[in-house]
């Protein structure tokens, strides 16, 4: 079987990263692997390869930072001749970025069929650019590898055939329990001079947060309270950081003497702060899992999730952005003590079921004799 693996914004580091090593277990199977481009920075792009021993893509697309329309017309247009070139027998997306949505959509209408890991999670909230992305990478997608039961119902409720879906948990905590004793080792609480638990960790990155001035400022007006008690440690998003800039913020946040804007972290000592650390204020898909399997207390700063076991099985709140609500939680959740949650197959193996299932689809396939109407004549040669 011949597999390309798409990833290209950070968040798809880590989630490729356990799959690719699974994938090493099988001979059988030639990966290929796919970087877009989409992020590019070292601190959001290479130190995740490095740190989490990805292979070196076999191909980067080299697309960068562009308007949505262009982002993914340019990831269309320079992923299919690749996909012509390799002809796999199935190009595999994970989460919810253009490049998941570009490369589905490409493999889609060259006949190739579509795995996506991380499939069915929804928001139910259409203005962000990541709901659109799964709506319409799950419509196209033929195996669909689920987190959470929500996201089952969800496409089931969508019309999804149930023989398409596998309830097979989460590789992004598969990476975290392969590398948490590594992450455990990182100095850096000590490095940035905290104290564990005296800190809280924010990390802000949704056009809805942080492309709109009102939205930025109702969550400063909840930061001014929370650093009076704890220092805050901001690892800043490119996007976020290309916002402040434009906003001068010293003028945002210069009655902050505990605030601290720092670069985005590797992987390992993201990791390793999170866990050391009060609580968590994210508007961070990933990060909302993370908390709830390192037992770290988590707001989240959106008015929906769509990984709502976070919440019922894990250490997740919704607070929205208002900054009363937002501080009155915060002051609950630090006075309580949490404990890790394990959501259901959140253990670490998600990814050996994926593979699994994918080899054996690929068996069954190659025995099925072939017509037209299964889309083969419209593979390229
Ligand atoms: C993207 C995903 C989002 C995901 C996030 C993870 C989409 C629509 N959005 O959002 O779902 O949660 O990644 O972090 O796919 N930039 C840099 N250096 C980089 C990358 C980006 O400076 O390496 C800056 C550019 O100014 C760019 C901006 O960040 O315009 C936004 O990047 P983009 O990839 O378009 O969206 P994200 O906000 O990163
Ligand atoms: N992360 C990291 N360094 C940081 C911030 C986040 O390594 O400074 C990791 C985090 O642990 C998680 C992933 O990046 O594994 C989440 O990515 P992001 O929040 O950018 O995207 P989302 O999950 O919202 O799509």
């Amino acid at each position: 079987m011949k597999l390309i693996s798409v990833c290209g914004a950070r968040p798809n580091f880590i989630k490729i990263a356990a799959l690719l090593r699974e994938l090493a277990d099988y001979p059988e199977i030639e990966s290929i692997l796919v970087h877009t481009g989409q992020h590019y920075d070292t601190a959001m792009s290479h130190q995740f390869f490095d740190e989490l021993n990805i292979p070196e893509p076999d191909v980067n697309l080299e697309v960068g930072s562009c308007s949505h329309a262009v982002q993914t017309a340019r990831i269309m247009e320079r992923f299919e001749p690749i996909v012509l070139q390799h002809a796999p027998d199935a190009v595999l997306v994970v989460g919810d970025v253009n490049s998941t949505m570009a490369c589905a959509l490409v493999a889609v209408k060259l006949g190739i069929p579509v795995i996506h890991v991380e499939a069915g999670l929804r928001s139910f909230d259409r203005d962000m650019p990541e709901e659109i992305n799964r709506v319409v990478t799950d419509a196209l997608s033929d195996l669909l590898f689920v987190t959470e039961r929500s996201a089952v119902e969800n496409l089931e409720g969508e019309g999804v055939s149930p023989a398409k879906i596998h309830f097979v948990g989460n590789v992004m905590i598969d990476t975290l329990r392969a590398h948490q004793q590594l992450a455990d080792r990182s100095d850096v609480v000590a490095r940035l001079e905290l104290h564990p638990r005296d800190y809280v960790v924010l990390t802000l990155h949704r056009p809805s947060n942080v492309d709109d001035p009102a939205a930025l400022a109702r969550l400063c007006a909840a930061l001014r309270e929370i650093q009076r008690s704890h220092t805050v440690v901001f690892p800043t998003h490119p996007r976020t950081r290309a916002n402040l800039q434009r906003r001068a913020a010293s003028t945002l946040f210069a009655d902050m003497p505990r605030l601290r804007l720092i670069e985005p972290l590797g992987y390992l000592e993201f990791i390793k702060l999170m866990r050391d650390s009060a609580a968590v204020l994210t508007d961070s898909g990933g990060i909302q899992e993370e908390t709830t399997v390192l037992g770290v207390p988590c707001l989240t700063l959106r008015e929906n999730t769509e990984r709502p076991v976070t919440i019922s099985e894990g250490t997740n709140r919704l607070v929205g952005t208002d900054p009363r609500h937002i501080v009155a939680n915060f002051r609950e959740i630090v006075s309580q003590p949490t404990q890790p949650r394990t959501p259901e197959y959140w253990d670490g193996h998600a990814a050996q079921r994926i593979v699994r299932v994918i080899a054996d689809w690929h068996r069954l396939r190659s025995r099925a004799p072939l017509t037209c109407e299964s889309g083969v004549a419209a593979r390229p040669a």
